[in-house]
């Protein structure tokens, strides 16, 4: 039908019993790159992914969500596409982000100016440090679980409401095989860190979701070393670039059939298939040129807060309103690994590994 109708494709749908819709495609809205002319804004807290095969947006939203996984060939657009999501949600005073870049080189640098902490270069190859910077949002998770209801009234932060004193905070791992995958530890010393950052990805991914946590892990190999199966299943937005093979589009995606037309292989760049709380759509990510994303994210960075030390002056402020008071307060042990940073404030005398409760 398509040929009679001179037109790239034909599709008909029943939208109600006895009634044919036809969509005429003239043209394929994933065939050529789409660059921004401005930085695109989240709209609340759905991520934006691109367009669609009909030409209208689709985004997924990281709202509730324990984490996100992105595979693809070397060049498939992975970075690009988190420089993009990371930067609509810039604006976002109660968002800050902590971003490890496994590569060891700068694909993230347009990012950095409103992280909170940027682990990249020289200082991404030290396993020590990707794991105390993990160690750090672990400590907020506990925190956060243990002391919910008198920081922000509820069980979980999204039921609460993320503020800027409690942010949501997104930890981005791009090349997370170079953490997660024990083949790239050489020493027995590197794979004992190595597998403590891995149970820290698993810990966080597990148990993030309700302390407002969000993982997103990136990864150009993904295999089942590279990124857990069990963690790859808790993370409810999978984004996959151009594979190879069907082994690693089902590594990102989970279920995934070679017979569906909706397929990330062999996909150009920039080109992928998103599984959002598993549905899968063929998309394309726009490309935001580099100096327009340094400028957005230059402009926003009077919003970086750690949130350790958010979190300690809340803490601190709940202490003194119970002592007030006169009722229980919440604990307050929280230190953070980054000894240039200001220390967050403490209750004066309490060590480390102590306990005030
Ligand atoms: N959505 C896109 N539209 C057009 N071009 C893109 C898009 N995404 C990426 N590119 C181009 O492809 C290049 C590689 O993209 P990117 O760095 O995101 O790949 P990657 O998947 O992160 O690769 P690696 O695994 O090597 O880090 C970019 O520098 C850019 O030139
Ligand atoms: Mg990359």
């Amino acid at each position: 039908m398509s040929s009679a109708l001179r037109v790239r494709e034909v599709t008909v749908a029943e939208p109600r019993a006895g009634v044919f819709e036809l969509a005429l495609r003239v043209r394929d809205p994933l065939s050529a790159p789409i660059l921004l002319t401005a930085p695109q804004i989240a709209r609340d807290w759905d991520i934006p992914l691109g367009v669609d095969e009909h030409g209208g947006a689709v985004a997924g939203s990281c709202r509730n969500v324990s984490g996100v996984v992105v595979g693809g060939v070397p060049g498939g657009g992975k970075s690009a596409w988190l420089a993009f999501a990371l930067g609509s949600l810039a604006h976002r005073e109660d968002v800050q982000w902590l971003l490890i870049d496994g590569k060891q080189g700068y694909d993230l640098d347009g990012l950095a100016a409103r992280a909170y902490r940027y682990v990249s270069g020289d200082e991404a190859g030290d396993l020590e440090v990707v794991r105390d910077s993990l160690q750090d949002i672990q400590t907020l998770m506990r925190e956060r679980l243990r002391n919910a209801p008198e920081l922000y009234g509820h069980a979980n932060l999204w039921s609460a409401g993320p503020s800027r004193l409690h942010p949501v905070v997104v930890v981005v791992i791009d090349e997370c095989q170079a953490y997660l995958d024990a083949r790239s530890h050489p020493t027995k010393d590197a794979k004992a860190v190595g597998a403590e950052i891995d149970s820290l990805v698993r810990d966080l991914v597990k148990r993030g979701r309700s302390a407002g946590i969000v993982v997103v892990l990136s990864t150009q190999r993904p295999t089942a070393d590279s990124i857990p199966t069990s963690t790859r299943d808790n993370c409810a937005l999978r984004v996959c670039f151009s594979v190879r093979t069907r082994e690693a589009a089902t590594s990102v995606l989970g279920e995934f059939s070679t017979e569906s037309e909706i397929s990330p292989i062999g996909a150009p760049t920039g080109v992928g298939v998103s599984s959002i709380d598993g549905e899968q759509i063929r998309f394309r990510s726009p490309f935001v040129p580099d100096n327009m994303l340094r400028q957005h994210i230059q402009a926003l960075r009077g919003l970086v807060a750690n949130p350790l030390e958010l979190l300690a002056d809340a803490l601190m402020e709940s202490v003194r309103r119970d002592a007030e008071s006169g009722a229980d307060s919440c604990s307050l042990d929280i230190q953070c690994s980054d000894a240039s940073r200001r220390m967050p404030a403490r209750e004066p005398g309490l060590e480390r590994g102590d306990s005030a409760s």
